[in-house]
């Protein structure tokens, strides 16, 4: 679990001041490492989010954008249910445990993802394919018709190919949407990522059919060099 209480660094101040001050570091590059994985490397070194990650005790820089997505929208209270897709390694669960603070409020943190995910203290986790019928039958059983808030921070391994990552993520975001129709109460809200493309208007606006609002945003954390975006439907009309 996180150290702190809430998420300190989502309001601004420390990563914004701290970033200014930190050195960059630099990654020699090993003979056999790729140039790209350098990159990377250097990339998550200089990242003030994964710093800050590591110091909060997050599992993920992730944790950091739903706590801002939570700050614009409110969309978590204690007591409720919520179902995280895609959660490994289980930032995103991180944060909703602490608003919704299952152990004392009797709501409920369900975290899925098709690879492990370790423990965390209040959180149910289970482990499947959201594509295999019979997996999600488990969780399909614990949601049906009760939650309150589905997330889906499901991605695809990126491949670099801008049209096809695009694509294999709004396949993700479309099962999540039809998951979220059969989890949701009415008055439910979902949070989805998408890589921005061709797709994105299509999805917006099924979207738009089963919720009273529907809104684009991008928070700080997300790296603005990067096509994610976040949907986050609320007042679910029911299914
Ligand atoms: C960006 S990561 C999620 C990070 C997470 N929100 C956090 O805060 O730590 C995307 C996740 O989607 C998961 N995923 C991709 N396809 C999936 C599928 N078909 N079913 C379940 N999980 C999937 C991946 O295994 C990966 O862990």
């Amino acid at each position: 679990m996180a150290r702190g209480q809430g998420t300190k660094s989502s309001r601004g101040s420390k990563i914004g001041d701290g970033g200014a001050r930190r050195q960059t570091e630099r990654v020699k590059t090993a003979r056999r490492r790729k140039i790209g994985s350098t990159q990377w490397l250097q990339r998550q070194l200089n990242d003030p989010y994964v710093q800050e990650a590591r110091k909060d005790g997050y599992r993920s820089r992730a944790a950091y954008k739903l706590s801002q997505i939570d700050e614009k929208f409110k969309l978590f209270k204690p007591g409720i249910k919520v179902v995280d897709l895609g959660a490994a390694p289980g930032g995103w669960t991180q944060i909703a445990v602490e608003k919704v603070l299952p152990e004392i409020s009797g709501g409920k943190v369900i975290a899925f993802d098709i690879n492990e995910i370790l423990p965390i203290k209040g959180a149910t986790i289970l482990q499947g394919d959201l594509f295999d019928t019979k997996v999600p039958e488990e969780l399909r059983h614990l949601t049906l018709g009760k939650a309150d808030g589905v997330l889906s921070d499901m991605a695809a391994a990126a491949t670099g190919h801008s049209k096809t990552d695009h694509l294999r993520t709004m396949a993700l975001a479309e099962e999540a949407l039809r998951f979220a129709c059969d989890a949701l109460i009415d008055g439910g809200f979902f949070v989805v990522k998408i890589l921005q493309g061709a797709d994105e208007p299509a999805l917006f606006s099924c979207m738009r059919k089963s919720f009273g609002k529907v809104k684009r945003y991008k928070p700080a954390a997300s790296r603005s060099d990067s096509k994610e975006i976040y949907i986050i439907g609320t007042q679910f009309k029911g299914s």
